[in-house]
């Protein structure tokens, strides 16, 4: 049996990384002008981090992750997200003795054991952003606003955000005692996971997409009514940044989010016409998890993009007008002596900046500019042993077809008129 790749992850082939390129290229630039400064950590993290950053009760941590022990006998697991490792790292390198809010992004691939479907994968990448050591509810505004516009710059349209406010751990526990008096009544109608979570965290019951669940929580009281006056102060102030800001946005009490860090805002961006998996980011203000973690208290706030779902979204809409991937020159020659110039010519054609290919198969003229022709060249440059003795080359226009005498100085500056940018 051939060997294939794991089920939920995908090759991202060279056809599809200049839209992946493109993306990551709107991603950095952003990030500069908004103030954000790229983090790596590592792929794994001692299985203890997800577990009191998450939350156990999650799904994520009780059925999601790849966890492993390695030949320490070390319980190690592949990141799930991105943001109990950043809090991590920002603990551990003191980055709180740095100018707060210390800002920081990632983009990398994050492994999670779903079932996989169209937009849902075990391997994803996510693009992030995480602001630690602030309250400002502006920051919570900023969260949605540079999403926002990462869309926007990507060409897409038809999305919509979603925001709540699921309070601080007061608020929460009386909301909670609340949710129980409603639910506990009904509790033998709720679908298997329900039942499970009724006591252990009902919040969750509030988002769980079984139909018959949504019905029998239609009737709860909105969280938000339940909000203390400091909670309920800033969901104001944070809807009021975005009124201010021109972003529309949907009240949406039953957005509770599956990771117990989340403290006041939460959010999603989604596209409903991606179906089941139709959030494209999500995010949410998270003031306990660096305390969770061991760190001096930190107030913070962040998002996630996922990346194959934006590609999804943008799928035949998108505005994105990729720099075609195609070779400027094809180096043609018929061996032995002309392959040597070949190999000075190609040589010099890239350190000039153009993409420059050459035959590597000992092919027959006639299928190396077929070769040429498949790979869309711009030009094919031909080292024929007459042309050798003169120092010229032949240089074929291949959109054109004409041909032209061009001598062995002059080739770089032919192929690269004056103020045409080198390569592409
Ligand atoms: P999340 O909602 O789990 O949040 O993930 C954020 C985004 O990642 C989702 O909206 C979705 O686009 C994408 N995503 C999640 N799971 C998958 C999957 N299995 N396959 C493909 N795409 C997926 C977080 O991860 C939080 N860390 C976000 C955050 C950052 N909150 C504060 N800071």
């Amino acid at each position: 049996m051939n060997v294939r790749r794991p089920k939920g992850t995908n090759d991202i082939l060279p056809e599809d990384t200049g839209k992946w390129q493109f993306i990551e290229a709107r991603i950095q630039k952003l990030c500069r002008r908004y103030g954000y400064q790229e983090i790596r950590t590592p792929i794994f993290e001692h299985t203890e981090l997800f577990a009191r950053g998450i939350g156990e009760a999650t799904d994520i941590v009780e059925k999601e992750m790849y966890t492993f022990r390695d030949r320490g006998d070390r319980s190690l697991t592949l990141r799930p997200e991105g943001t109990a490792c950043v809090v991590r790292a920002f603990i551990e390198n003191g980055l709180d003795s740095s100018p707060l809010p210390v800002k920081l992004y990632y983009l990398g691939p994050m492994f999670r054991y779903e079932r996989p479907q169209a937009g849902r994968y075990r391997q994803f990448y996510q693009f992030g952003i995480e602001a630690i050591g602030s309250m400002d509810p502006f920051l919570d505004a900023e969260m949605i606003t540079l999403p926002i516009e990462l869309y926007r710059a990507c060409g897409l349209d038809g999305f919509q955000v979603q925001i709540n406010s699921i309070g601080c751990l007061e608020c929460r526990g009386s909301y909670r005692d609340t949710l129980l008096r409603h639910l506990e009544g009904k509790a033998d109608q709720f679908c298997h996971n329900c039942q499970s979570r009724l006591h252990r965290n009902p919040l969750r019951i509030l988002d769980c997409k079984n139909p018959k669940c949504r019905e029998l929580v239609e009737e709860v009281p909105p969280i938000t009514d339940y909000l203390c006056p400091e909670c309920a102060d800033h969901f104001g102030q944070v809807k009021g940044y975005l009124d201010q800001l021109g972003v529309a946005y949907e009240p949406n009490p039953k957005l509770v989010r599956g990771f117990d860090y989340y403290t006041k805002t939460v959010f999603e961006i989604i596209v409903p016409a991606l179906g089941a998996q139709n959030a494209i980011g999500a995010g949410g203000r998270y003031d306990g998890l660096v305390e969770e973690i061991g760190g001096k208290p930190q107030p913070a706030v962040g998002f996630a993009v996922g990346v194959e779902r934006l590609i999804l979204a943008l799928g035949e809409q998108s505005g994105i007008d990729y720099a075609e991937a195609r070779p400027d020159a094809f180096v043609a020659h018929f061996g032995g002596r002309t392959k040597a110039r070949a190999v000075e010519i190609v040589t010099g054609l890239r350190r000039t900046g153009l993409w420059a290919e050459l035959d590597y198969l000992g092919r027959s003229l006639k299928a190396q500019m077929k070769a040429a022709d498949r790979l869309k060249c711009k030009w094919v440059v031909i080292v024929g042993e007459e042309e050798l003795e003169q120092n010229t080359v032949k240089i074929r226009n291949m959109a054109t077809g004409e041909e032209q005498g061009v001598s062995l100085d002059q080739i770089g500056a032919f192929l690269t008129p004056a103020g045409e940018e080198q390569g592409t």
